[in-house]
């Protein structure tokens, strides 16, 4: 059966040719990540998706990225996701309503449009995109949240980052932000459960959010491993917690994980904290040099909604592009688009 789809999602990209581009992220499985033209990080994506000259960019990601495609492509391109229910769960954790309603309550404490740059993940909706678009903000990566950070202090003397309080708070720390200075902003609680004073004297407000997948890892798992391989590095993802990325040798993105990985000495040994797809992936690509590459917890951490996609519906989507039929095109509102855009644009400039 597997051998049957390759080879009819092979047909069908030889169909397409040139009107087709398919971009994957590095947390799909091997079955459909074979297939993408590109492989990246979400800022190594966002930048594909900006200059794609195909008709069809199929996005095999969640659904926040093929919206960035829909946003940074032209308005005659489609941007596709093979299943809509590929969706991010971190970046439901702030919806659009709960960020206006917390943009008001600071109101009463300060003068949120002279004194924050709201700064969100790209893991988010477009419509909080566009809200950072329209309020003077903009949008970070893994790879360049301190780049942006830097810039948006520029700007304005604090920040509200949303949605995930890790890859805040851990940036935050870079910049050689006290911990304290980093209050959460609990979107379910009233002026996000915190005095005012705390406002008042916060650098980055950090929004209660976190990825699942990552909040797994503990720093428990590294010091065990630590003690049976006192030679080896830790590598982990800034979505992990903070004692976690504190705990680690090196702390990035999935390309840089890749990258340091790849690059390290032939039998070197490597704890790995991001997502299962992509570390055994590595572990594959570098046995060969006689590298270990171990996950870092002994849970299966796995981003079930990346996993949502897979070679059948792949070749599903590219068979009906074929046959003239789009189908799960993500296209965001025009006004949306625009304001989001605006915010994208920040973060390219300044990365
Ligand atoms: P990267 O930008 O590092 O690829 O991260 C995306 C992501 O969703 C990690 O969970
Ligand atoms: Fe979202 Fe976490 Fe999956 Fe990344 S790993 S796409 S943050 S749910």
């Amino acid at each position: 059966v597997a051998a049957a789809l390759d080879a009819r999602i092979r047909a069908a990209k030889r169909a397409l040719g040139e009107r087709l581009v398919i971009l994957g992220h590095h947390y799909q499985r091997e079955e459909v990540y074979r297939h993408a033209d590109f492989h990246g990080d979400s800022l190594q994506l966002s930048r594909a998706a900006a200059h794609q000259k195909a008709e069809f960019i199929v996005f095999c990601g969640v659904h926040f990225m093929a919206e960035v495609a829909d946003i940074l492509s032209r308005p005659d391109q489609i941007s596709i996701l093979p299943d809509l229910n590929a969706g991010c769960a971190m970046a439901d954790m702030a919806s659009i309503e709960q960020v206006e309603r917390a943009w008001t309550e600071l109101r009463s404490v300060l003068d949120p449009d002279r004194e924050i740059t709201p700064v969100t993940y790209v893991n988010s909706s477009a419509a909080l995109k566009a809200f950072c678009g329209d309020h003077g903000g903009t949008v970070c990566t893994s790879s360049n949240a301190r780049k942006v950070l830097e810039w948006a202090f520029a700007q304005r003397p604090k920040a509200l980052f949303f949605p995930d309080q890790h890859l805040g708070r851990w940036t935050g720390h870079q910049l050689g932000i006290p911990l304290r200075d980093m209050p959460v902003w609990d979107p379910n609680l009233p002026l996000g459960g915190l005095q005012p004073e705390e406002i008042r004297s916060a650098r980055i407000l950090l929004w209660k959010g976190h990825c699942s997948v990552h909040q797994m890892f503990q720093p428990a798992h590294i010091q065990r491993w630590r003690e049976a391989h006192p030679e080896g590095k830790v590598i982990a993802h800034p979505e992990s917690a903070f004692e976690v990325c504190a705990a680690s040798d090196y702390v990035g993105s999935t390309d840089f994980i890749l990258k340091t990985v790849k690059a390290a000495a032939p039998g070197s040994e490597w704890l790995v904290g991001t997502e299962i797809n992509l570390v055994s992936r590595l572990a594959e690509e570098v046995r060969g040099e006689n590298k270990r590459v171990e996950f870092m917890s002994p849970m299966v951490c796995m981003c079930s909604t990346m996993f949502r996609i897979d070679p059948e519906q792949l070749a599903e989507t590219l068979e009906d592009l074929v046959a003239g039929k789009v189908r799960n095109r993500i296209q965001v509102p025009p006004a949306t688009a625009d304001s989001a855009r605006r915010a994208l644009d920040r973060m390219l400039e300044v990365s």
